[in-house]
Order: structure tokens, then C-alpha cells, then sequence
């Protein structure tokens, strides 16, 4: 078993120059930073998008963040080019663990981003990955060459205009788990949830880097607890194990900024 990083609770802020920005799709954005950071998969940084707000990211490998544009925030980093500045702290948090010899990646969306890191560190330990990505239809796949060049690739579109047509779910039929020895999650909650109940009996055996809502990011305010055990997501996530996810608020409800109870969808 290769360990995940032990995440810090405080990082220093730095400014994070933008060498490159990679246009994924219309709707995401990849920003390579001049200087790495020496993060493990999984972990994530808080970016200071100057004027705006303060908002969490994984990384997407050793110098990028890979970025969907939903809101205010995420809006305003679009307009950054090359040679801008953004505020960092990180790395962050408890990121992934590689474990066994074959394991499975299964994201939707931009959750693919922190997943073709570890992909990159579990090909560099010798590990066989495979890949099941989902997304809503084929102008929204993203990341695919570089998941591709990792091993089998499964790619489901809600539409079938891209592979297999169906939620992840049914990529999920394609892949014989008996032969798996650890699932990595990252996306829309709903889809993670949906997979860890259909792997119920292998829960010890799934990861899953998930998303609430983050205030302070140094496991103080409690913005991003999770009920019933009051995992605070920002300092000991946001990988957590599925096990820990199976009997609380995963999947059936999430706070919001005011603390108030709201959807977990999206
Ligand atoms: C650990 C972690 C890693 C993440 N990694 C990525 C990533 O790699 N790429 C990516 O595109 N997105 C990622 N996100 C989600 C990203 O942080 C939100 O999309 C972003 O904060 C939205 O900000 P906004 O101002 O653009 O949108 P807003 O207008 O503020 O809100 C749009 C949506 O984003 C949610 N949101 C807003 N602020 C936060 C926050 N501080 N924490 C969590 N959710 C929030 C809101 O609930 C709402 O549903 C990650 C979130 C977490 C917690
Ligand atoms: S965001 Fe403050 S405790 Fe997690």
C-alpha cells in the first residue's frame, strides 16, 4: 500500500502565476502555474481569485488546477491569461491512498481532474488503471486523451453522443469488479453515491474525494462537517473512505453557506 499525502492543516499562501491556460472545453479550463506545488492526488488548494472570493480546488497534477466555470468565482478566473496572478494556499487536506496492483478511476465531469493525477502516480508505481469517466453529452468530455493514455478507457455520455449511452452506471456493468482492487471516486455527488451503494459490500475498497462547502479550509469553523460524525471534509477530506460516507448526510443532504440543509445534487 502506497499512503496518500498527511495533509497539512496550514499552508502558506503564495502567488500562483499563470504560465498557460488550456481550454478543455467551453465550459473548463486548465491553469498551469510557473511553480509546482508538491501535491499528492486528491489534495486541493484554496485560490484567492483577487476582488472576488476564495475558492477550493483540486489539483489536477503537480502545477495545474483544471477548473469548471459555475459561479462568480470560477467565472472570474476565466478572464485570467498567462503571466496573471491568483492567491494559493495549499496543498491541503488527506488526499488518495494507492492500493493493490489494478485499481478502477470513475469520475463525472470535472471530478476526472484530481482522478488523471492519481492515474499518472498509480502508472508511475507500476499499477494497472482503468478509467470509467461520465458526462452529460460529448462537447462535455474533458481529459479524455490523458485518461487515455493510462489504460482502458470506458467514456459514457447521458445522451450517447459520446460512448456508452447512460449515467456511469452502466459503464460501471462493463468492468469486472472481482478483478479490482480499489475504486476512486470523484463528481457529482449523486453519481458517487449511486456507485458506492451498488459496491456496497466492497465499501473498505472505495475512496471518494468529495465536495462541501468550505469557509476557513484549516478545519476551524465547521462549515464543511459532514453528520452524523462531524468529519470536517477541508482538513481531514476531502478524501474520505466509503465506508465512513454509507450511514450519514452523503448522498441525501448537504449545507450550504448559512449552514442551512439543501440538495446534494450537481
Ligand atoms: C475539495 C474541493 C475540491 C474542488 N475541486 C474542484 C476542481 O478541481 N475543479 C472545479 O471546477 N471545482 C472544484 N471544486 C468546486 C469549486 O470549489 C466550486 O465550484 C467553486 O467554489 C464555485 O465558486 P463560484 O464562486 O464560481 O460559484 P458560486 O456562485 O459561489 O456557487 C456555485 C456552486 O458552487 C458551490 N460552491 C461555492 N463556493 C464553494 C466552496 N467554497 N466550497 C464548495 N462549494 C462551493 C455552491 O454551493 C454552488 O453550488 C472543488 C470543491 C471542493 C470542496
Ligand atoms: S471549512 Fe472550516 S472547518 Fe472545514
Amino acid at each position: 500500500m502506497r499512503e496518500g499525502a498527511i495533509g497539512g492543516t496550514a499552508a502558506r499562501a503564495t502567488d500562483g502565476v499563470i504560465k498557460e491556460v488550456i481550454v478543455e472545453s467551453d465550459a473548463v479550463r486548465t491553469f498551469c502555474f510557473q511553480e509546482p506545488h508538491s501535491p499528492w492526488p486528491g489534495q486541493y488548494m484554496m485560490v484567492w481569485v483577487r476582488g472576488v472570493d476564495e475558492i477550493p480546488m483540486s489539483f489536477s497534477g503537480p502545477d495545474r488546477m483544471t477548473v469548471h466555470a459555475v459561479g462568480e468565482a470560477t467565472r472570474a478566473l476565466f478572464d485570467l491569461q498567462a503571466g496573471d496572478a491568483l492567491g494559493l494556499r495549499g496543498p491541503l487536506g488527506n488526499g488518495f491512498s494507492l492500493v493493490g496492483e489494478k485499481i478502477l478511476l470513475v469520475g463525472g465531469g470535472v471530478g476526472v481532474a484530481p482522478l488523471a493525477f492519481l492515474g499518472d502516480e498509480a502508472r508511475k508505481a507500476g499499477m494497472e488503471v482503468t478509467s470509467l469517466i461520465g458526462f452529460r453529452t460529448a462537447s462535455d468530455v474533458v481529459l479524455k486523451s490523458r485518461l487515455e493514455g493510462l489504460g482502458e478507457l470506458i467514456l459514457t455520455t447521458d445522451d450517447g453522443s459520446a460512448g456508452v449511452k447512460g449515467f456511469v452506471s452502466a459503464g460501471l456493468a462493463k468492468v469486472d469488479l472481482e478483478e479490482v482492487d480499489q475504486i476512486y471516486l470523484c463528481g457529482p455527488e449523486l453519481m458517487m453515491w449511486d456507485v458506492i451503494n451498488r459496491c456496497r459490500s466492497r465499501a473498505d475498497r472505495i475512496q471518494a474525494c468529495i465536495n462541501r462547502y468550505f469557509k476557513c479550509a484549516v478545519g476551524v469553523c465547521g462549515s464543511c462537517c459532514l453528520d452524523p460524525e462531524g468529519i470536517r471534509v477541508c482538513a481531514e477530506g476531502p478524501v474520505i473512505t466509503a465506508e465512513r460516507l454509507l450511514e450519514g448526510e452523503f448522498g441525501r443532504y448537504r449545507r450550504g453557506p448559512s449552514g442551512s440543509i439543501g440538495s446534494c445534487q450537481g
